[in-house]
């Protein structure tokens, strides 16, 4: 089985399309996101009603469950002042602009998926689908967390040798086994951090032998996404962040 896993579009159509369009070329067997649909680029309401035309479903990133309940915070993580102000500006934009429908899907996206590729009649092995973490979606786990802090979130997600726990929520991809276990940051879709622009997304290939993971990365109109967000009341800074691919740090 083959999967597509997409994370973080964050309202940005152009990507998620770009991105789309290059599943379907490849031919996957199922299409799953990991949350944070909305949020920074200004198509909230096009992207949830593009995913659910297409049938894709998928778990509650922090952006979406905090928009979903109308929740004070975004659950962002922020370094200055400046971030914290972007951060909030992001927020109030988004819950103003997402229309009731799409915040009453965003609320009642499961925590959690579980995908059994050989299905459910045999013991494993399982995707495990989550945004930042198994205990929450707002926890950053990052490639610097030890070996120590994955088993333990294998532990709370109840995963086992041969299981792949996949997650988002960084903007920036790895992957590493740790007791069997394939740990998988997909990196984002709609917003990376790593200094490439470009949309990333992953394809797992679920062998009876064990999990194979390919990282995608795919160009798209990035000024598209650029001119809407200067065009928008969304701060420019947004705009520059797709241009450089995260080189200026702001929130996730
Ligand atoms: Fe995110």
């Amino acid at each position: 089985m083959r999967y597509a896993l997409l994370s973080d579009i964050h309202a940005n159509l152009p990507a998620l399309e770009a991105v789309l369009a290059d599943v379907a070329r490849r031919g996957v067997d199922g299409t799953y996101h990991l949350g944070d649909l909305v949020g920074y680029a200004p198509w909230p309401d096009e992207t949830v009603r593009l995913l659910e035309a297409q049938g894709i479903a998928g778990v509650a990133g922090n952006y979406d469950s905090t928009v979903g309940l109308d929740y004070a915070h975004c659950g962002c993580r922020y370094e200055d002042a400046r971030q914290e102000a972007l951060s909030h500006e992001s927020f109030e934009w988004t819950k103003a602009h997402t229309s009731g429908a799409v915040r009453a899907s965003l609320a009642a996206l499961p925590f959690r998926m579980d995908l059994r590729p050989l299905g459910g009649h045999t013991g494993g092995p399982k995707l495990i689908l989550v945004h930042g973490a198994p205990t929450l979606n707002t926890l950053y786990w990052t490639e610097d967390r030890d070996d120590a802090f994955c088993l333990k979130m294998a532990e709370a997600a109840g995963a086992r040798s041969g299981d792949l726990i996949a997650f988002g929520h960084t903007h920036l991809p790895w992957t590493r086994e740790v007791g069997g276990i394939r740990f998988l940051n997909t990196g984002s879709v709609g917003r990376p951090k790593d200094r490439d622009p470009r949309a990333g997304y992953v394809i797992v290939e679920a062998e009876p032998a064990g999990m194979g993971v390919e990282f995608v990365r795919v160009d798209y109109d990035v000024a598209r996404a650029a001119d809407a967000i200067r065009a928008s009341e969304l701060p420019d800074e947004f705009a520059v962040y797709l241009e450089t691919g995260g080189a200026r740090l702001d929130p996730a």
